[in-house]
């Protein structure tokens, strides 16, 4: 492997790209110097995920396959998630963004779970828990005589480690913590993020029943459970829980709700247990110490553009997934896990998920506005065709490699169909980073501003302009510098005069598409995913709660996996926004 990988187009990276790759990314040495570029960055990954053919085949062409993995990457059609760029290759070695771990009811138990995710977070993993088998605050600790704390203030220690961790890691971790709806300190968890800056490390979400759901419908009481004794400790107003919910995400963003019988019901192992917790960001639902891989495809590279139209490129967006999922199946081989149970699990199952990213900028290509049926058909189009791609080249795998090692107690063990290597293929995660580094919008979400101002070092202060809508702009004869100074400043071109209507009808932003069209979208994709998709759902600062509840109902109704909102402003004295942010 002395030979030095073929890359046909060389690197076509944005000075941001390079910014963020090497403050992070790249290899250094003690003194900080940079010991790689970014084309040996990719290499070194390249390298070390092809490695894994050698497990399955002594004569396997691993120079091949690591030049096929190259230019998947060095043409920014497929990233995969950061750890892996960062530590493919290297000591470290762990390779995956998402990881539930366990929180079983015992001392002992919290904090050596405590340590694992310190462990993960310094790899730049992120840790998703549920707290809901955690007896509540007060009761009693049978060996001391003492009353229980409860989940919350476990929740502030896991937050005050993960802030000691960060100091010293690739990048800051990020938790999920879930509390089931029928946990006896809901109401705590529910308020628990209300004082700005509190528990800044964790998102949160209620986890909710469909028997729950159909209680607030109706205005219904409901129990709560104390989870370490099964006996009933007080009942609620469904009701009122709810629009407690709803108006503390209204005010600040958190909590978002997780559906999770809907969640279980996609659930491929369910022999194995149920799944209690997502990863960070939502995107990723998992069972107790499981891990995931993910990856995306840069959407805005695969189209065609010719003098009349532009169309999706299905034959290249085909080759890229059947590649792309090579790559994920590969890199579970080649990941270092922090525990031998982790290994263990993730093995068994071999969940990877694929997703998206470039979507808005797909639909600027194609001259479809984002909150149109047409986009919402896109979606279906390209999502589905993803989808059945992706199951393909696992069945493909699974003839050479085997099926996963739990199938048998899988799903799909009764199924006519030949086996699949993996136990999930789609996941759309949310891309924070991969889209700078590929020069795409991230995920599935549009825009926020088609141009803005970086300020930069010195006070000097840069002009960027969404390349699509540029190229538009330059075409139709509407470009000039003033003219993007007063679109970054405004956000949106719905008000700016100067631009063709048809123009602004594709070229919308967050903020001109409604709260209904951002979860329609989701929905959308949700529907050709088997794991979940990263989305927020954006509100005026204006909206109101009564509408903040009929986006949680329309969610629920159009069969997401959960929702996350966030009203304009509402986070705006926050020193730390989100667990999330890359
Ligand atoms: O773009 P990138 O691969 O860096 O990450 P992402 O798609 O924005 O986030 C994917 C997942 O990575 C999140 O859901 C988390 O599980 C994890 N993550 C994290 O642990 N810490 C961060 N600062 C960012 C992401």
């Amino acid at each position: 492997l002395d030979k030095s990988l073929f890359v046909p187009n060389g690197l076509d990276l944005t000075p941001n790209a390079r910014t963020v790759l090497e403050r992070r990314y790249l290899r250094k040495d003690t003194e900080g110097r940079l010991l790689e570029r970014p084309l040996q960055m990719f290499e070194r990954v390249a390298r070390h995920i092809a490695d894994a053919e050698r497990n399955y085949d002594p004569r396997a062409n691993v120079q091949a396959t690591a030049e096929t993995f190259l230019k998947l990457m060095t043409d920014l059609v497929f990233l995969p998630n950061s750890p892996t760029l960062m530590n493919a290759g290297r000591r470290l070695g762990q390779l995956a963004a998402c990881f539930v771990l366990p929180v079983e009811d015992s001392m002992d138990a919290i904090f050596e779970t405590l340590k694992n995710a310190a462990i993960i977070h310094k790899s730049g993993g992120g840790t998703g828990f549920s707290f809901s088998r955690l007896r509540p605050k007060n009761a009693m600790v049978g060996t001391t005589g003492g009353v229980a704390s409860g989940p919350v203030s476990f929740m502030k220690i896991f937050n005050t480690a993960t802030e000691q961790v960060k100091q010293g890691g690739t990048r800051r971790g990020a938790n999920m913590a879930v509390l089931r709806v029928d946990h006896p300190d809901i109401l705590e968890f529910i308020f628990c993020k209300q004082n700005n800056g509190d528990l800044n490390n964790f998102n949160i979400s209620v986890g909710v029943t469909d028997a729950f759901m159909a209680a607030a419908a109706r205005g219904e009481m409901y129990d709560l459970i104390d989870p370490a004794t099964g006996t009933r400790t007080a009942t609620l107003n469904a009701t009122e829980v709810y629009n407690a919910l709803v108006r503390q995400a209204w005010k600040n963003g958190d909590p978002g709700i997780l559906f999770l019988d809907r969640i279980n019901r996609d659930n491929p192992t369910p022999a194995l247990g149920e799944v209690e917790s997502t990863n960070p960001c939502g995107e990723q639902p998992l069972l107790p110490m499981e891990a995931c891989n993910l990856g995306s495809i840069n959407l805005a590279r695969c189209v065609t553009v010719t003098a009349e139209k532009a169309t999706v490129d299905y034959d290249k967006l085909g080759r890229i997934v059947h590649d792309a999922v090579h790559f994920l199946d590969n890199t579970i081989d080649m990941s270092r896990y922090p525990l031998a149970e982790i290994d263990a699990m993730v093995k068994g199952n071999r969940k990877v998920g694929l997703g998206v990213m470039g979507f808005a900028d797909l639909l600027f290509k194609l001259g479809i506005p984002y909150n149109s049926e047409a986009a919402l058909e896109t979606a279906a189009a390209v999502m589905s065709f993803i989808q059945t791609e992706a199951v393909a080249a696992s069945r493909a795998l699974a003839s050479q490699r085997g099926p996963f090692a739990n199938h048998h107690r899988s799903i799909y063990a009764d199924m006519e169909q030949p086996a699949q290597r993996n136990a999930t293929l789609t996941t759309i995660a949310p891309t924070g980073t991969l889209s700078i580094i590929a020069n795409c919008s991230s995920g599935i979400e549009p825009l926020f501003a088609l141009s803005f101002v970086r300020n930069v070092m010195d006070d000097d202060r840069l002009l960027e302009v969404n390349p699509v809508f540029e190229a538009v702009a330059r075409q139709r004869g509407f470009y000039s510098r003033e003219l993007m100074e007063t679109i970054a400043r405004r956000g949106s071109i719905q008000h700016v005069e100067g631009i063709p209507d048809d123009v602004k009808q594709v070229f919308v932003t967050a903020h001109d598409i409604s709260p209904e069209w951002h979860v329609r979208m989701q929905a959308a994709f949700q529907k050709f995913t088997d794991n979940a998709v990263s989305k927020t759902v954006n509100l005026p600062r204006e909206a109101t709660v009564e509408e903040v509840r009929s986006i949680y109902d329309l969610a629920y109704q159009l069969g997401c996996k959960g929702v996350t909102i966030y009203r304009d402003g509402s986070k705006e004295h926050q020193v730390l926004s989100t667990g999330a942010t890359a």
